[in-house]
């Protein structure tokens, strides 16, 4: 998952103040949502931007935050209640993660009190913002008094317990639903994690004390109460407009062209792998403009689908590659690909070439341009995190443009350009094949018989420092985009 979180923390000093309305701001049509039989519609929402690329201003850190909080909250959230109490809960919607968290009053009452138990591990969450939920004070909350640990692989982590309790989400009330009260956290939003039970914080991190176990979560609750057929969702994420998320359907006017089926593949090659992540089998990645087309990469590889993921991270060879294609060089100040100006890249674009369906995805989308208080550019950074793994994380700088709809009972992903331009709906709910969707040209796909994937580096590439940047804090580029449980 997602954003700039490293950013609250530089500032966290600054933001302790004591905040005592706890009312959480609104999105305009934010729960207005028919629930009909067999799918669920609801809304979400992205910070506006804007800019055409995404504006780091390092001179005025306070004003920054404080004017443009949203603006940090790169990712796709909705507003959801709990509890007898109705309580709003603002969570991000992510595919690359597949628990429901939600922060307890104790995360929001330390900030209230301002007090010396103030956690300073909890600054990072802004109440009234994101809000919270008062178990203690829901009626109908059971605690099932086992303990919740969760990391993100931008090193935010949640903890707490896991309980159930009732929860209103679009127009759907849903009783009984398996989610975790955070007491601590320096993540900047709760989570809904809607991706497969076999990468729950259960079964993960219980795994050490053998102890590990799955359980029913969201997405799966929904056909274990007989409100959608099969465990699946189409995301519909304009950044400008409402997002929409449905669970069991297909919304046919939502898309344009083909809409491409893909077998979901294990992120490991090793025979007998299971699937733990949506990831799908890409086989070549370009960069294109009107006058260049160049290739990165080709072979097999797995790129996993994580609408939690801000940005993209790649396996440092390939990044590396990409970068030296666009000129950039490496600032060791800021741990960035770097170049003076992101104006040069207009109407560049990469090329996904997932199983011969090729997809194109506008570079400005991954880039961030830092500018100083007279709005002068001072350098621009390719958001690209490097990724320990060997597979790709494909985020909403990607899946923005698209339409995607997963199949988690059947291990399918479908793709398709996102269509702009649509006011009414013709929702078909999946029964059991995605509807429409086509075959891609090729059938191979990522595994232990197709695991290579080369690219074509021309070399180290080149160091630098940038005189110019200085006086950016100099730990700010660690962690960029959040991605999910690597
Ligand atoms: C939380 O967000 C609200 C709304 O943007 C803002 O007014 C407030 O200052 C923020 N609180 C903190 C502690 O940053
Ligand atoms: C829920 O959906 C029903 C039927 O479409 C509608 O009448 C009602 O106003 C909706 N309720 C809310 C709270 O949006
Ligand atoms: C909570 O919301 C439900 C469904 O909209 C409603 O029936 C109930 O009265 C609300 N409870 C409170 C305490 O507001
Ligand atoms: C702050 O949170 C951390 C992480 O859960 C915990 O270990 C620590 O005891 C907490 N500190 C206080 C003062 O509550
Ligand atoms: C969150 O807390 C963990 C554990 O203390 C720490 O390792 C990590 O750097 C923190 N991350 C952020 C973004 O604050
Ligand atoms: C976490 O919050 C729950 C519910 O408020 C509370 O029962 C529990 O004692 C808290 N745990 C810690 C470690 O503070
Ligand atoms: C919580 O308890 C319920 C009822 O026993 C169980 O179905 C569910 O799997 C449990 N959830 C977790 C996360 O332990
Ligand atoms: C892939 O799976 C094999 C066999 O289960 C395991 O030994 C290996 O560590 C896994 N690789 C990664 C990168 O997780
Ligand atoms: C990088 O520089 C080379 C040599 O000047 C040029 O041919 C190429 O088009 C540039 N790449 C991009 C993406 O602008
Ligand atoms: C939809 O809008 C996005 C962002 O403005 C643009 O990149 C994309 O090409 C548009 N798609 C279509 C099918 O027009
Ligand atoms: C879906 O496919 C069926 C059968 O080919 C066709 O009749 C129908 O018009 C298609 N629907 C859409 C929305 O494309
Ligand atoms: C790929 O698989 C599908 C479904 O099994 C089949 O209909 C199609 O002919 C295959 N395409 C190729 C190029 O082998």
């Amino acid at each position: 998952m997602f954003n700039l979180n490293l950013l609250f923390t530089l500032v966290s000093v600054l933001l302790i103040s004591n905040v005592k309305s706890f009312e959480i701001i609104d999105y305009d049509n934010e729960i207005d949502d028919n629930f009909n039989q067999n799918y669920l519609v609801i809304h979400a929402k992205r910070s506006f931007k804007d800019d055409k690329y995404n504006h780091y201003d390092n001179y005025n850190d306070h004003d920054f935050v404080s004017d443009n909080i949203d603006y940090l909250s790169f990712g796709f959230f909705t507003n959801i209640q709990i509890g007898s109490n109705n309580d709003t809960v603002r969570v991000l919607i992510d595919t690359g993660s597949s628990d429901f968290w939600v922060a307890d009053y104790n995360v929001c009452k330390n900030e209230e009190d301002d007090n010396d138990d103030y956690n300073s591990t909890s600054s990072s969450y802004n109440c009234s913002l994101y809000g919270y939920f008062d178990s203690e004070n829901s009626n109908t909350f059971i605690s099932n008094h086992t303990s919740f640990f969760l990391t993100y692989g931008d090193s935010t982590y949640a903890s707490g317990t896991f309980g159930r309790d009732t929860v209103t989400i679009g127009n759907l009330t849903v009783n009984d639903v398996n989610l975790a009260i955070a007491n601590y956290t320096n993540s900047s939003s709760g989570v809904i994690g809607i991706g497969y039970e076999s990468t729950e914080s259960t079964d993960f991190f219980h795994s050490i004390s053998k102890e590990n176990f799955e359980y029913i979560n969201f997405p799966q609750k929904l056909v274990e109460d007989g409100l959608i057929y099969k465990a699946s969702y189409s995301l519909y994420l304009d950044e400008r407009g409402d997002a929409e998320i449905i669970f069991g359907a297909v919304d046919h006017n939502k898309y344009v062209g083909d809409l491409y089926e893909f077998p979901i593949v294990p992120t490991n090659s090793s025979k007998n792998a299971s699937i733990t992540r949506i990831s799908i089998t890409l086989n070549e990645i370009e960069i294109i403009d009107d006058n260049i087309q160049m290739l990165v990469g080709e072979g097999y590889v797995p790129v996993v689908l994580d609408s939690g993921t801000t940005f993209a991270a790649f396996p440092i060879g390939i990044a590396e590659t990409m970068a030296e294609y666009l000129n950039m060089t490496y600032n060791d100040e800021l741990g960035y690909y770097f170049t003076e100006n992101c104006s040069i890249y207009e109407g560049t674009n990469l090329r996904f070439n997932f199983q011969g369906a090729l997809f194109e995805s506008p570079l400005s989308g991954y880039l961030m341009e830092f500018i100083d208080e007279d709005e002068d550019v001072l350098g621009c950074a390719l958001q690209i995190s490097i990724d320990a793994e060997d597979f790709i994380i494909l985020g909403d700088a990607f899946l923005k443009d698209l339409y995607t709809v997963i199949d988690l009972d059947d291990n399918k992903a479908a793709l398709a350009y996102r269509n702009n331009d649509t006011e009414t709906n013709d929702i078909e709910v999946i029964i059991d094949e995605i509807p429409n969707s086509t075959h891609p040209p090729l059938n191979e796909t990522f595994g232990s018989d197709n695991f290579l994937f080369t690219f074509y580096n021309l070399g180290p590439i080149e160091i630098t420092t940038t005189a110019g940047l200085s006086t950016l804090p100099v730990s700010l580029p660690t962690t960029i985009a959040k991605v999910t449980l690597s």
